[in-house]
């Protein structure tokens, strides 16, 4: 890594925290659950980790289980697809589901559910419970506001569409699958998941096809259910939270996730690109360029939003004999974008230029101009010094433009 990578890296880490980072991709092993792991995931009320599993619907021994629907979903969302690039991630995941039907006396019908889903909102919605598999309600099924794609394992056929009580299905912001596939064929039967540990279950999506594949404990090879066409993109918002929903109904059965892993592509922030930009400038360059004036009104937005870095009327090459000091003796720049030292030694470099673009990144975070902070003309009170106080004060975070939040 070059010096200049560093300090990039430094600045994002530190001064923008969780606010670029918080949307990337997502890459997690849980190899089991337990406890402490809740701080990682959101869970619905009655969705409990026990026996290092998730019991999305509740597993109380001795008390009715009848009528419930619930969700998990990983803490973080992840960027699935970007408009202004106009590409869609790619991901792939892998789990373990564990089902078990009412092995009481009684000996209940079973059913009804889980599903693996891809939602814009985690809240449960009231009344999923029953054929709706936590995925959507009587009023939300078949709307484009549900917002909501999922891979769901059936255990009852709940309406005449349904193949039968056994089946993978593809649902877009529906309960009615696109896409249905009985697993009676694959030698899999979901009620009898508990007697051999769990179906494994991978879902592969490159941006363009969903692939969904199956195996238990007694094949060694996942066999492809499904491969279907997918546009996320036309369904779901650019960041969407990943995990499962379950359900039971007068049918009951437990509905247990006992491990997950998921990998996903990465889609660039804008002020990243912006950031390689500058390094390019310095570093890729066969002769390094000097910026000289970078701020806020010299970074352009392209008919895609794309950040562009404009106005090289400043700008200097340093020449291979003087790359050594990449240095340029003539005093330039925006006042509040100019590190100190430019006054004291007249000159740009190659740190003067980082400098800049760090109050870049301060204005972008704050959503601040650069200048001074409390209407008096002093150096002292520009951005950077008014950061370093709450620093001190220890309410960096107050920095923070809400906007982003
Ligand atoms: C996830 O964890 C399991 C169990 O520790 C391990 O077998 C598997 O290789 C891990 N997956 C990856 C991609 O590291
Ligand atoms: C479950 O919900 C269904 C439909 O709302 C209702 O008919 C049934 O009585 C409920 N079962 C129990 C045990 O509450
Ligand atoms: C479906 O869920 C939404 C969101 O929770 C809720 O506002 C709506 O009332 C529910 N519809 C029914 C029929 O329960
Ligand atoms: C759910 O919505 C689909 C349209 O996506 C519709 O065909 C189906 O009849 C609805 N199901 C129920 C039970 O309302
Ligand atoms: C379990 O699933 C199989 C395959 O669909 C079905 O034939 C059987 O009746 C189910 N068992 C129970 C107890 O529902
Ligand atoms: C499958 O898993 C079950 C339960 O964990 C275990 O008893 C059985 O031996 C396993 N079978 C194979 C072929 O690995
Ligand atoms: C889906 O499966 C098909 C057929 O095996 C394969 O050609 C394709 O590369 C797979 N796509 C993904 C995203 O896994
Ligand atoms: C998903 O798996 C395929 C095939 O194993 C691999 O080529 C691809 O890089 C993986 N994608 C991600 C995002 O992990």
């Amino acid at each position: 890594m070059c010096f200049s990578q560093v300090v990039w890296s430094l600045l994002l880490a530190v001064l923008l925290g969780g606010a670029l980072t918080q949307v990337g991709c997502l890459d997690f092993n849980f190899s089991t659950f337990k406890k402490e792991d809740e701080h990682n995931l959101i869970i619905t009320e009655g969705t409990t980790i026990l026996l290092n599993a998730i019991q999305v619907t509740p597993d109380v021994a001795n008390d009715p289980i009848t009528n419930y629907s619930g969700r998990i979903f990983y803490s973080k969302p992840f960027r699935l697809w970007s408009k202004s690039k106009k590409i869609t991630a790619s991901f792939n995941t892998t789990f373990d589901l564990k089902i078990t039907p009412d092995l009481s006396p009684k000996q209940s019908p079973v059913g009804e559910g889980m599903a693996f889903i891809l939602a814009a909102d985690t809240t449960l919605p009231q009344k999923s419970e029953g054929q709706w598999l936590g995925i959507v309600n009587a009023s939300t099924n078949g709307s484009h506001q549900a917002k909501i794609v999922a891979v769901e394992f059936d255990t009852r056929k709940s309406y005449k569409e349904d193949i039968d009580d056994n089946h993978v299905g593809l649902d877009v912001n529906s309960i009615h699958s696109i896409e249905q596939v009985s697993l009676t064929k694959y030698g899999i039967k979901l009620n009898e998941t508990y007697l051999y540990g769990a179906i494994k279950v991978r879902v592969q999506y490159d941006g363009k096809v969903m692939n969904v594949s199956a195996k238990t404990n007694k094949t060694s090879e996942y066999k492809l259910i499904f491969s279907l066409p997918l546009e996320l993109s036309s369904y779901l918002p650019e960041k969407v939270f990943v995990g499962f929903s379950a359900s039971t109904g007068n049918a009951i059965q437990t509905n247990c996730l006992k491990t997950w892993e998921f990998h996903s592509s990465h889609i660039d922030d804008e002020e990243l690109e912006m950031l390689w930009a500058l390094d390019y400038l310095h570093d890729g360059c066969e002769k390094r360029v000097l910026h000289r004036d970078i701020k806020a009104s010299n970074i352009m937005l392209d008919s895609e939003f794309n950040a562009k870095l404009g106005d090289f009327g400043l700008a200097r090459t340093l020449q291979q004999s003087e790359n050594t000091h990449h240095t340029t003796k003539v005093i330039a720049g925006t006042l509040g974008y100019m590190a100190p030292e430019t006054f004291l030694t007249g000159r740009a470099t190659v740190e003067t230029d980082v400098y800049a673009f760090g109050v870049l990144v301060l204005e972008v975070a704050s959503g601040r101009k650069p200048g001074n902070q409390n209407g008096q003309s002093d150096y002292n009170n520009n951005i950077v010094h008014w950061l370093w106080d709450l620093h001190r004060q220890e309410r960096i975070l107050d920095a923070i433009d809400s906007r982003l939040t």
